[in-house]
This record gives C-alpha cells, sequence and structure tokens, in this order.
C-alpha cells in the first residue's frame, strides 16, 4: 500500500467512564473528532489520493459514528472489532483487580499471550486480523477506524514491534497515524486534532 491511514474510534462514552469493552456511542467530544476527522484526511491526504481512499471499521458502533462524515467508500469488518475481555467487558480496570485480581496480574506480565476468561489474547487478535492485513496489502489507500488493542496489532506489524513490546505502543485518541511504507522502513507521522 502507498499509505495506511489508522485511527481509533472518538472519545466513547464507556472511555468516559473508564469501562472497557462494550458498544456505546461517541461522547460529545469524541463526535467533535468525527467531524474533524474530515477536515484532516482532506488536508493531509495527496488529491489523487484521495480519489480511492477508502474506509475500513469495525462493526461497532463507535468506529461507524466516527466515520459517519467521510465521503469515501466503505468497509465493515468483523475482525476490526476490539478484543474480546469476556467476562471483563464492561467493567473498569479498577473492578478487574478486584474481582479477578489474579487475572489482573497475569495480563501484566504477559499481556500478549493472556487470554480474558471467554475472551481473546492480543494473539487471537492478531490471527483473526491476517485477512485484514491480506487486503491491505492489496489496497493503494485506506483509513482504518478502529480500536486501541487491534490498531497496536497492526501498527506493530508494519513497524516491527516486538511481539511482547506490541501491546504496550501508545496509540491516543483524537490522532490520526499515517504509514507509508517504504522499501527501507515504513514512515510514521502522527496529526493531533487537538480536541
Ligand atoms: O478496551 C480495551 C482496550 O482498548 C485495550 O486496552 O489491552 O491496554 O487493556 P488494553
Amino acid at each position: 500500500p502507498k499509505c495506511i491511514w489508522l485511527s481509533r474510534h472518538g472519545e466513547s462514552i464507556y472511555n468516559v467512564e473508564q469501562k472497557i469493552g462494550g458498544d456505546s456511542s461517541l461522547s460529545e467530544r469524541g463526535l467533535k473528532y468525527a467531524s474533524k476527522l474530515k477536515s484532516l484526511i482532506k488536508e493531509n491526504v495527496a488529491s489523487n489520493d484521495e480519489q480511492n481512499l477508502s474506509v475500513w471499521t469495525s462493526t461497532l458502533t463507535r468506529t461507524q459514528e466516527t466515520a459517519q462524515y467521510l465521503p469515501y467508500k466503505k468497509l465493515e469488518w468483523k475482525a476490526l472489532d476490539e478484543l474480546d475481555a469476556g467476562v471483563c467487558d464492561g467493567m473498569t480496570y479498577e473492578e478487574i483487580e478486584e474481582i479477578y485480581p489474579e487475572d489482573f496480574k497475569a495480563r501484566d506480565e504477559d499481556k500478549y499471550e493472556y487470554r480474558y476468561r471467554g475472551g481473546e489474547s492480543y494473539r487471537d487478535v492478531v490471527i483473526r486480523l491476517e485477512p485484514v492485513i491480506m487486503e491491505l496489502e492489496r489496497q493503494e489507500n485506506v483509513l482504518i477506524i478502529t480500536h486501541q488493542a487491534v490498531l497496536r496489532c497492526i501498527y506493530a506489524y508494519f513497524m516491527n514491534v516486538p511481539k511482547e513490546e506490541s501491546p504496550w505502543v501508545s496509540i491516543p485518541l483524537h490522532t490520526l497515524i499515517k504509514l507509508e511504507p517504504r522499501a527501507y522502513g515504513t514512515k510514521v507521522t502522527r496529526i493531533k486534532a487537538n480536541i
């Protein structure tokens, strides 16, 4: 691909409440990011690349709301849904630490391999992302709007981040990441929306 644009969904209600998982809508601030994303792309994409830009989202409300103002063709992937936190879905990290202290510790010790009870590990996400990556390799310009854990995996793939480090990569909200794969390595640019 020429250029891969990565973005987390805008701030969601669950982000504000510090809960993980779920399928909540965007907060007011998250909606502001969604409307700003349109101009952020326009200002930073080459005009001949804009024509063939496609937007990929997960099946969850917060990524679709983030993509709603973008005038490009869209594709929804179940494989882009957030890492499934199983029985911990909808909880805060404090609640997880209190209710499942051993799991909380195990996850901190090996975050890549730790699989939530009834849910997924980072390794599981990497495996289900394989078809997405394969299709991505065939495309010219794609904007992927998805979730923190999923973006860490995609970023790690293109940036050659070792797997143990990948679950700790910082992917902030309201920041567009531009990846340009080149023969000698991938060039990365971060564009903050300041919202
Ligand atoms: O809601 C889940 C988060 O995006 C994943 O973050 O893997 O650092 O807990 P974490």
